[in-house]
């Protein structure tokens, strides 16, 4: 039995959106919702009470990541990944496929799995699906995702549908292999780049696996915006609707909006925490480089519509500043203001879509962030 469900309240009369709630063994949270990154246990410069000072409810971390260090063994000594870092909320873990494709060099696909170099000191590894799930139940995270191979875009077609096979192979095999059923749900990830044809066969091979929930890989890998509209729009409709989507590294405001709108519930992604700690902050305006020199003298907040801890007590001057120097405190002040904004955006969708009217909260918000055009 799976301890991970999914109830749907409501979709929005104006765009199909879904409104809904997902359980797991350590809360529930609703949905649609952003995910912060928490790729080594931590997310970057963030307390779990600050996280939850925020409302999040849910982090994602990384098998990969973990495994290299401190190592699987370590953090299940500790009693699992939520001890070990002090997270009663809920945890989602990726694989590693992704971090190994996009981080390791050397990398050779074989039927077994995938052999790499450590990105850390060059070590040989090799991660099979057996080895992603043995790492996640090790871990303890409430949701872990199967191992997939996440394509470069643009991808042939060729290459692609062995790929899709090949990762609908390892998802059945990281079914078998996972031994805490009653704990921890396993999600399956839809592949197939931009072709419709191939992300059917992906859903059609990884629903009759039956996982709790399904996520959408293979996009935000450089494709444009309306790519990846397209292949949202072919392939939520294929996914059951009982069950949770999630729509894997995607966390800009607009395309969390969009992606709503096309039926998603999760999403995740780096660029809130990693944009702030470069001295960018997001606001119902657009984005803010307070690190510029204009705001050397500008004692107003970073965004006057923000009702963050950040934006009631400190200056976009005072910011800069300790940006500016490196000071570890002005990263603290923008990943919170950023977090905060990205889930204040994601609670007025849920709300927008329980008023039937996110169409045009997505109008309204697009206007006023800067994107005119859909
Ligand atoms: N993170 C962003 N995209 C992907 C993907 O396609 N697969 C996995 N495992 N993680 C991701
Ligand atoms: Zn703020």
């Amino acid at each position: 039995m799976t301890p991970i469900t999914y109830e749907l309240k409501k979709t929005c009369k104006q765009t199909g959106a879904r409104l809904g709630r997902v359980h797991t063994p350590h809360g529930s949270f609703d949905t649609p919702t952003f995910m912060p990154v928490g790729t080594l246990a931590t997310v970057k410069t963030m307390s779990p009470e600050e996280l939850t000072e925020i409302n999040a409810n849910i982090i994602l971390s990384n098998t990969y990541h973990l495994w290299l260090r401190p190592g699987e063994d370590i953090i299940k000594e500790a009693g699992g990944l939520h001890q070990f870092m002090n997270w009663d909320g809920a945890i989602l873990t990726d694989s590693g496929g992704f971090q190994v494709f996009s981080l390791s060099e050397n990398r050779h696909i074989t039927e077994e799995g995938v052999h790499f170099r450590s990105h850390l000191n060059g070590e040989k590894l090799f991660l099979s699906p057996e080895k992603a799930i043995q790492i996640q139940n090790a871990l303890g995270s409430d949701i872990m995702m199967a191992l997939d191979e996440c394509p470069p875009y643009p991808a042939e077609y060729d290459y692609m549908k062995s790929s899709v096979e090949r990762t609908s192979r390892w998802a059945e095999r990281c079914l078998k292999a996972h031994e805490r059923t009653d704990e921890q749900g396993l999600f399956g990830i839809i592949q197939g780049g931009e072709y419709e044809a191939l992300r059917k066969q992906s859903a059609r091979d990884l629903i009759s696996l039956d996982f709790p929930g399904y996520a959408i890989g293979g996009l935000s890998v450089g494709e444009p915006k309306d790519v990846m509209n397209r292949v949202l729009e072919f392939t939520t409709p294929l996914m059951p609707s009982n069950k949770p989507r999630y729509l894997m590294g995607v966390g800009s405001p607009d395309s969390l909006i969009d992606g709503a709108i096309r039926g998603v519930d999760m999403f995740d992604c780096v660029l809130p925490t990693r944009i702030a700690r470069n001295g960018t902050c997001m606001t119902a305006n657009g984005r803010l480089v307070v690190r510029n020199a204009k705001h050397a003298r500008d004692f107003s907040p970073i965004d006057e519509n923000c009702d963050c801890h950040v934006c009631k007590n400190y200056t976009r001057a005072y910011i800069r500043h300790l940006i500016k120097c490196n000071e570890t405190f002005g990263f603290r002040l923008t990943t919170y203001h950023n977090l905060y904004f990205l889930l204040k955006l994601m609670e007025q969708v849920r709300k927008a879509i329980s008023e039937d009217r996110l169409g045009s909260f997505r109008e309204e918000f697009f206007e006023q962030y800067g994107f005119n055009k859909p």
